[in-house]
């Protein structure tokens, strides 16, 4: 016998367990399957193993897509707010770090187990831990299941982006969109290291140095930490402006966000001893590798003023042209993906195969850092959960 649902959910990760519950406490027949034997992996390794699981400054402009609008049905549906209140109602502890971040006080697997909690409110099936094939059989969705066939007329695509293969990532979101017909974004790790070429080794020897900074790609500017690495640059403004960067392109930091374009020229006024390399109040390997690069002498007083607008000039707008990106392999996320052109905004439903839906990141809807990403798995398989 064939076993039918109402709903075949593929992907145990944030957004499909999120749709789950939602759909299932809606009295729907509803199976969740996923190729790990546990779910919510990447929850479990989030926010350092406590889950930023959401940010309370949530809003459409946090976030990267082909649309930018089309995030604000579903993100205006299920807000922080909603989240913080189940977290609450399952006694997790919870604080905010910064920037409107939110965490766990203990483990992210309370995350885990609250929404598995959810799904089994909702009479969840599940099958994890084995590999799922679908078709479309010309009026709802077949998927063979290790040795078993499963209906149902709706299926939904939460298998993710493809960042940390090595806990159970795979582009079957993209070869899935392939198989429906739907249109791609071309996906490109996010969120993720930058890497410097031999041109710009001085910097590499920086590794371990870390300094706020904004770092800007394309238009966006990050005020955040940045950190010099073995490879080239990481840190949250960096991981930032990765999402924006493109390769070929440059990453301009300003090592002296809080300075004006005459500081220099100021500060040998009121103190014509004064150094670069302490005046610029980084650390001081830095100081030093920038003064170097500058050839400032130790004494402002010995520089002409021109050289020093140029200096302070330079020190805001510091070009870095990175070769690369550390790849999936370090990204937290992937930029692109199933196209929102695909999809209707309300209810996730791909407009051509009515009944097909996708959620989370395997869609083209991609969150900065600081629980953005997670906000848009529970907003999407909300909203998908409530149409199922
Ligand atoms: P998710 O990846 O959660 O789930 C996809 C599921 O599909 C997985 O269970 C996987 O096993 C399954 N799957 C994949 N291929 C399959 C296949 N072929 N067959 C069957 N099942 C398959 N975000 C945030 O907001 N705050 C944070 O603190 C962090 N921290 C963080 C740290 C690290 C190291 C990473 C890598 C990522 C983050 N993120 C984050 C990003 C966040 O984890 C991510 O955006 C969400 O988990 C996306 O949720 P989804 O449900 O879309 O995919």
């Amino acid at each position: 016998m064939t076993a039918r649902y109402d709903a075949i959910i593929l992907g145990a990760g944030a957004a499909g367990m999120m749709c789950a519950a939602v759909a299932g406490q809606r009295g729907r027949r509803i199976l969740l399957v996923d190729h790990a034997a546990e779910p919510g992996a990447k929850i479990v390794i989030s926010g350092g193993g406590r889950c930023n699981f959401t940010n309370t400054g949530t809003a459409p402009d946090r976030f990267l897509s082909a649309n930018p609008h089309f995030a604000k049905s579903a993100l205006g549906r299920y807000t922080p707010a909603d989240f913080i209140e189940l977290v609450e109602r399952h006694g997790i502890a919870w604080h905010e770090k910064t920037l409107g971040q939110l965490f766990c006080d203990g483990s992210a697997r309370q995350i885990v187990a609250m929404l598995m909690g959810e799904c089994e409110l909702g009479g969840v099936e599940r099958a994890f831990g084995q590999p799922a094939m679908v078709e479309h059989d010309g009026t709802g969705f077949r998927v063979a299941i290790g040795g078993r066939t499963v209906t149902a007329p709706a299926f939904v695509v939460a298998t993710g982006g493809p960042s940390i293969p090595k806990i159970g990532a795979t582009d079957v979101s993209y070869r899935l969109a392939k198989q429906f017909g739907l249109k791609l974004v071309e996906p490109r790790p996010a969120l993720v290291p930058l890497t410097l070429g031999p041109d710009e080794a001085l910097f590499r020897e920086l590794a371990g140095v870390s300094a706020t900074v904004v770092a800007q790609a394309g238009k966006a500017a990050f005020r955040e930490a940045a950190l010099f690495t073995h490879r080239g640059l990481s840190g949250p403004a960096i991981l930032q402006a990765s999402s924006y960067w493109r390769h070929g392109e440059t990453v301009a930091i300003d090592f002296t966000p809080d300075r004006d374009a005459d500081w220099l020229v100021d500060l040998k006024r009121a103190q014509p001893r004064a150094s670069l390399r302490r005046a610029l109040g980084l650390p001081d390997r830095l100081a030093d590798a920038l003064a170097g690069r500058l050839q400032i002498a130790d004494r402002l007083a010995d520089i002409p003023d021109k050289a020093l607008r140029a200096a302070s000039t330079r020190l805001g707008h510091w070009p870095f042209r990175p070769d690369g990106s550390e790849g999936y392999a370090k990204a937290e996320v992937t930029v692109g993906g199933i196209s929102t052109a695909e999809l209707s905004s309300r209810t996730m439903e791909a407009r051509r195969v009515p009944g097909l839906y996708a959620i989370g990141e395997a869609v083209d809807v991609t969150g900065w850092l600081g629980g953005y990403n997670f906000q848009w798995a529970w907003a999407s398989g909300s909203a998908t959960g409530n149409a199922l």
